[in-house]
């Protein structure tokens, strides 16, 4: 039988995603197949504060084994901004917090940048952290309409083109959010 758990999320791109990873061996729920409509909080200061907030919500209202995660861009000249507000940097969406972004690096000589995701697993009352990360360069300008966020400017290291010109399945293998999904479907598959 397939084991139900909750991917705390409302994210179509997330659960496409992860649903293509998973396999077969579990169910992911996500928070409409549960009815859950709440705004769920997420207030913390870094993606593991985060993440745990997320699945420690439903798993305390729903009693159901659940994860979250909490990604976002991390960009060694402006100190990982903008991390944990990468969704809110600019006030105005993903084409502005990309202007944001190149506006902010005009001047400075390194653009080196990663992708940081960590998922919050809570199974049996236990609680477990999974983290993936990708490294690369902001590009000058966009290239690509594939993704989402920030992929028209994100190159992977050892890749010519950027996130946003690679289809679903390419970026899914070298993301930073697929290698943190691999290491929580390894974990699951060692607790079966
Ligand atoms: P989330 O926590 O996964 O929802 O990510 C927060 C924000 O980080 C998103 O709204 C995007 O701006 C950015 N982000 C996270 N993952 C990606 C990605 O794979 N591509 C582009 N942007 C991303």
């Amino acid at each position: 039988m397939k084991k139900k758990i909750v991917f705390a999320t409302n994210n179509k791109h997330k659960l496409e995603e992860i649903s293509q990873i998973v396999g077969d061996h579990f169910e992911i729920l996500s928070l409409k197949d549960i009815q859950c409509e709440d705004e769920i909080p997420e207030t913390a200061d870094t993606f593991e504060g985060n993440a745990l907030q997320k699945a420690a919500y439903i798993h305390e209202k729903y009693g159901m084994d659940c994860f979250a995660d909490d990604s976002g861009l991390e960009v060694e000249a402006l100190n990982n901004a903008p991390g944990v507000f990468s969704a809110r940097y600019s006030g105005g969406g993903s084409e502005k917090n990309m202007d944001k972004l190149l506006d902010e690096l005009k001047d400075k000589s390194s653009r080196r940048a990663q992708f940081r995701t960590v998922i919050a697993l809570i199974l049996e009352d236990e609680v477990s952290y999974f983290e993936g990360i990708v490294k690369g360069e902001i590009l000058e300008s966009r290239h690509g309409s594939e993704g989402f966020g920030y992929d028209p400017l994100f190159r992977p290291d050892g890749y010519s083109e950027t996130f946003a010109e690679m289809d679903s399945a390419q970026k899914n293998k070298i993301s930073h959010r697929g290698k943190a999904t691999q290491l929580l479907i390894q974990y699951l598959n060692s607790r079966i």
